[in-house]
């Protein structure tokens, strides 16, 4: 299998490169690709060094099987076609074809079946709905989702690099000023991520409504979130009030939960400290009232399963579903 990795030093990046040697992926040839502010870095990959190139419109002349691409979204509209012109599987993380009709948008363990003799662009979903489509692929299943209201209080690392740097500045009282995030956020909670829309909705809730939809190929699910941004570096929560078309048992929702792939239900409570580094999607305080609606918390590394790991997943399912090794 060869391989490309675009966007190779940022966070997204990086942690793509360690899943797939924690995947024990062993791609005949790979390389990685920065802007050329960084072209040059070392990189390892399984105990060898690598080092990063620029990313120029020829960097697919070596025809690739998958190129893995987090760049951005301007990154992935110019060079991601160039790419699967090629016959490269492209998987993008970037927000640039989530919503393009004719392209995929992928949480395997829900609808992986989409890759099957597909070859093109494939679309890695934003972080914050991973988790929570993920959390609720089989109630959705079973009992089928009426109404999600959601609140997140996501990581500055889903921001990438520049986020964290912005965090760890403040915090040693360096620099004050907000740069990447639109107020302080040491020791403070930003209730907006993205830009505001006309509708006073931001950029980022209005893709957990759309993207929500498009996984579950549902329009009906009436999706409400308010998205945040809070001080933690890696890890990012939701608190979720959800209604189902149909009734539930609250120990069988427990059950149904428990047994979702690549999900964990917590007696306890769970927090991003605890979670940073794992590949599983975790549900706590799961309660109800009344069977018909229920409110639970859900958190999840964003940088693994909002955006690394699902891509690693999404190359490891299309090569067995059309079978590339
Ligand atoms: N962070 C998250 O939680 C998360 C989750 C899901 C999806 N994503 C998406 O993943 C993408 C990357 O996010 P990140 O958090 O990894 O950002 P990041 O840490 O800022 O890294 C950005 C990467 O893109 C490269 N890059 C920037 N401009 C480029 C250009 N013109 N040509 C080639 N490479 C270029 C950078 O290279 P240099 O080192 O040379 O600057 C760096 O490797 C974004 O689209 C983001 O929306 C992020």
């Amino acid at each position: 299998m060869r391989l490309a990795v675009v966007g190779a030093t940022g966070e997204v990046g990086r942690m793509m490169t360690r899943v797939l040697e924690e995947q024990k992926v062993k791609p005949s040839l790979i390389k990685f690709f920065s802007s050329k502010r960084s072209a040059g870095t070392e990189l390892t990959f399984m105990g060898k060094s690598y080092y990063s190139e620029e990313l120029v419109e020829s960097s697919f002349d070596d025809l690739y099987d998958y190129a893995l691409f987090s760049a951005g979204a301007d990154v992935s509209r110019r060079f991601s076609p160039i790419a699967a012109d090629k016959g490269t599987t492209v998987i993008d993380n970037s927000s640039a074809f989530r919503l393009t009709k004719e392209i995929p948008l992928v949480v395997p363990e829900i609808n992986g079946g989409l890759l099957e003799n597909y070859h093109g662009i494939v679309a890695n979903p934003n972080c914050s709905t991973i988790q929570m489509v993920l959390s609720l692929q089989q109630v959705n299943n079973l009992y089928g989702l009426r109404t999600i209201v959601v609140s997140t209080y996501q990581a500055v690392s889903g921001a990438g690099r520049k986020g964290i740097e912005e965090l760890d500045r403040q915090e040693k009282g360096l620099v004050p000023e907000a740069s990447v995030f639109t107020r302080q956020i040491y020791r403070n909670v930003l209730p907006q991520i993205g830009e505001i829309l006309d509708n006073g909705f931001s950029t980022e809730e209005m893709k957990m409504v759309l993207e929500t939809r498009k996984i579950f190929d549902d329009e009906d699910i009436s999706i409400w979130p308010t998205t945040i941004r809070v001080p933690v570096e890696y890890g990012h929560s939701e608190s979720l009030y959800v209604e189902t078309r149909k009734p539930f048992i609250l120990e069988d929702l427990k059950r149904v939960i428990a047994a979702s792939e690549n999900v964990v239900l917590k007696d306890d409570i769970i927090t991003p400290l605890e979670i940073s580094g794992s590949d599983m999607t975790f549900v706590s305080r799961l309660r109800s009232f009344d069977g018909k609606r229920f409110l639970m918390w859900n958190i999840a590394d964003n940088i693994r399963v909002g955006a690394a790991t699902n891509a690693v997943r999404i190359l490891l399912r299309h090569a067995l579903l059309n079978r590339l090794s």
